[in-house]
């Protein structure tokens, strides 16, 4: 394991995704500076989307939830790991932006259901994130798998930096909206996520509970016999 890959692996218990708006990020520059030179390794690309886009990606996101809105596997998916009670598996309710908030990320997927609100006044009013789009050169599943690399040492290295991060797949997943992202994000690859990137509202919430490592991953030697 690389230094780097040490470091990042002491952020993994301080980072979590974070729903609420987010301030615009300090030092912006240097950071970017130092994606660049991280995602060279990843084989994957950051494009950073520039303000007057803004209302575009909105408007793809709505255009995601409202072609989304009658169906029903996609809402049962949603249902299935969204919405529980803190400490049950998935994405407990308290964790998900209520309504007020989730209409000061115009970005953010349409979860339909969520607890989180800002007990202070909001600030700021509106999510001004700066917004990353993820690509690779191609689609494949070599791509996937690096996309999901790259993702991960993406947070991993925002978390380093004191940002708080939301990573958005909701803007890739049909091919409609996949297409405006990849025309805002104009670098010529397919865009996999979009990570909104910024300065938290409610630092150090709760994070979302983990099964045991035992329920999802076994080692087996060989001579063990069949499972
Ligand atoms: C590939 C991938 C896609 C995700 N897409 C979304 C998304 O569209 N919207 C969202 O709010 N969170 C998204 N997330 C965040 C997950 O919901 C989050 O990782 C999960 O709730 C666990 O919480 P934690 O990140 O705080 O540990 C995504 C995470 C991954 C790894």
């Amino acid at each position: 394991m690389t230094s780097d890959e040490h470091r990042r692996a002491a952020a993994i218990e301080a980072r979590r995704t974070d729903r609420l708006p987010f301030g615009a990020p300090p030092r912006w520059g240097q950071f970017r500076e130092t994606l660049t030179e991280l995602l060279d390794d990843y084989g994957a690309h950051a494009a950073l989307l520039s303000q007057d886009t803004r209302n575009d990606l909105a408007e793809a996101s709505r255009l995601t939830a409202a072609r989304r809105r009658y169906d029903s596997l996609y809402r049962a998916e949603l249902h299935w790991w969204t919405g529980h009670a803190p400490h049950a598996d998935g994405v407990p309710a308290t964790l998900l932006a209520a309504p007020a908030e989730a209409t000061r990320v115009p970005v953010g997927r349409a979860f339909g259901v969520g607890g989180i609100a800002t007990e202070t006044t909001p600030q700021p009013t509106m999510d001004e994130s700066a917004l990353l789009v993820l690509g690779t050169d191609g689609d494949d599943r070599l791509d996937c798998l690096r996309g999901g690399e790259a993702l991960s040492a993406v947070l991993l290295e925002a978390t380093m930096a004191g940002y708080a991060t939301c990573p958005l797949t909701h803007l890739t997943e049909l091919p409609a909206s996949r297409a405006v992202v990849a025309r805002l994000a104009a670098d010529g690859r397919v865009p996999q996520v979009v990570i909104r990137v910024g300065v938290a509202q409610a630092p150090d919430r709760p994070r979302t509970a983990r099964r045991d490592v035992s329920e999802v991953f076994v080692v087996r030697h060989p001579g063990d016999g069949a499972p």
